[in-house]
């Protein structure tokens, strides 16, 4: 008999929480490229912004709430009338809009941040969805800091929210101070002690600053919460949020242990990685969990002799399902734009004809002075042909995740390095003598 999963809830805040780290602000039509790559990846909510920051913010919600049709579009607003209207008009034309609104909850941020009483953070957190549910069926509310909230106060406020409408109580970890243990047992009494929780979904919102912050999702996941809250990369305010990749293939890998389903699309990972790495400038951790460079290379002998008699030796997940691409497929002078252009989407780009034509010719040019076109050579002709107007320098490291192991540092470092073609284990790769091809074909190495 089949079994059947319980559906997690994907909230990816990599335009909002993320965009609020340290030099990872994005403008409009970023933002709108990396919402289109989200939708593709198939998150179940996009937070957008926080429409009352900025005009900029504004209209950045505005413009995916009304092209991304697909997930739930999610604006922040604060606790208060002007926040809450300020979202609702960003956010009213989306197909599925959702108003997120937040207030601090614990003693040390209504005495010294809002200097409010705790009676005054109650009534101004039920008023607060009561109008946001006014305007939007589907309201988020957070209490801010939950985790250093007296747990006692904390579940009054959710009580008073969940009647005045809420439908989805999302708990954050602002300040990374949880640990797992301590988390989920704070997720089964609000589940235990919550009037009508059993019709509101409970959100997890973790921040890294312990390093903890995918455990105590995951933590959270088993005690009853059924959305995270998560971002690209984990960027976010200081150590980050929880990375979306870690938690998405942690239930992947250990479904006997999170017998849960997501709406993700894996192979679209490796490409939302890199584009956001691309977009913000800031390159990925190289020995970061599942997307980084290292992830799938292995450079120890016994490691290498072990993972080529059988991957799973070395190996929990194959690159394939996060979407690394292929280490088999080589880019030299006889492939086509087919393959040119699947390599492309795989590094997070995505082109039109004429603009493939206008790589594919300098590809061809470049391919035939170094026989086999490693990602960082692409990822340096797309930067050249599509320059960015302000800036010429390289927005992110040359990144080859399939030769990774058999580049040395100095070869990694020339532009265009001579190291042979190899396979994600260090392996070079034989030219077939043989290959069948045409002008839009693939090349395999095999
Ligand atoms: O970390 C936090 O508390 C937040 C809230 C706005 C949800 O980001
Ligand atoms: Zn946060």
């Amino acid at each position: 008999m089949a079994v059947e999963h319980v559906r997690i809830t994907v909230f990816d805040t990599t335009l909002r929480d993320g965009e609020q780290s340290p030099g990872c602000s994005m403008n409009h039509q970023e933002k709108l490229r990396l919402a289109h790559q989200l939708d593709r990846l198939g998150v179940d909510v996009i937070e957008a912004g926080f429409p009352i920051a900025s005009e900029g913010d504004f209209e950045a919600v505005k413009a995916i709430a009304n092209v991304i049709r697909r997930p739930i579009i999610a604006g922040l607003a604060r606790a208060c009338r002007s926040d809450i209207e300020r979202a609702w008009e960003a956010l009213r034309d989306a197909a599925r809009p959702r108003i997120h609104v937040f207030l601090a909850t614990s003693d040390i941020h209504l005495q010294y941040k809002l200097r409010i009483t705790r009676d005054q953070c109650l009534a101004q957190a039920r008023d607060a969805v009561r109008l946001a549910k006014s305007l939007c069926d589907d309201v988020e509310f957070s209490p801010e800091d939950a985790t250093r909230t007296d747990p006692d106060f904390l579940c009054r406020v959710l009580d008073a929210v969940v009647e005045a409408g809420a439908t989805t109580l999302n708990i954050p970890d602002t300040v990374g101070y949880t640990v797992p243990t301590e988390f989920g047992e704070l997720i089964a009494t609000i589940r235990r002690r919550v009037n009508g929780i059993e019709n509101v979904t409970i959100s997890a919102h973790c921040h890294n600053d312990l390093g903890m912050a995918v455990a105590n999702t995951m933590a959270a996941i088993a005690a009853g919460a059924r959305q995270v809250e998560c971002t690209i990369n984990g960027i976010g305010e200081r150590a980050g949020n929880a990375a979306l990749e870690e938690i998405v293939m942690a239930m992947h890998v250990r479904r006997d242990r999170y017998p849960y389903e997501t709406g993700i699309a894996g192979e679209q990972l490796f490409a939302a990685s890199q584009m956001l790495s691309e977009i913000t400038g800031v390159p990925v951790q190289p020995n970061k969990a599942v997307t980084g460079r290292n992830a799938f290379a292995h450079e120890a002998g016994i490691h290498q002799d072990g993972v080529l008699k059988n991957p799973l030796t070395y190996e929990i997940m194959t690159p394939q399902s996060v979407g690394v691409p292929d280490s088999k497929l080589v880019l030299g002078k006889h492939s086509g734009r087919h393959a040119l252009n699947i390599r492309c989407e795989q590094l997070g780009y995505q082109f039109d004809r004429r603009a493939l034509d206008d790589i594919y010719r300098r590809f061809v040019r470049l391919a035939d002075k170094i026989k086999h076109v490693e990602d960082h050579h692409l990822l340096e002709l797309i930067r050249d042909t599509h320059k960015p107007a302000a800036s010429a320098t390289p927005l992110f490291e040359p990144l080859s995740v399939a030769a990774a192991a058999s580049v040395s540092a100095s070869d990694s470092q020339r532009p265009f390095p001579l190291a042979a073609q190899t396979n994600a284990f260090g392996v070079p790769l034989p030219i077939p003598g043989d290959q069948h091809h045409d002008q839009e074909d693939y090349l395999w190495g095999v």
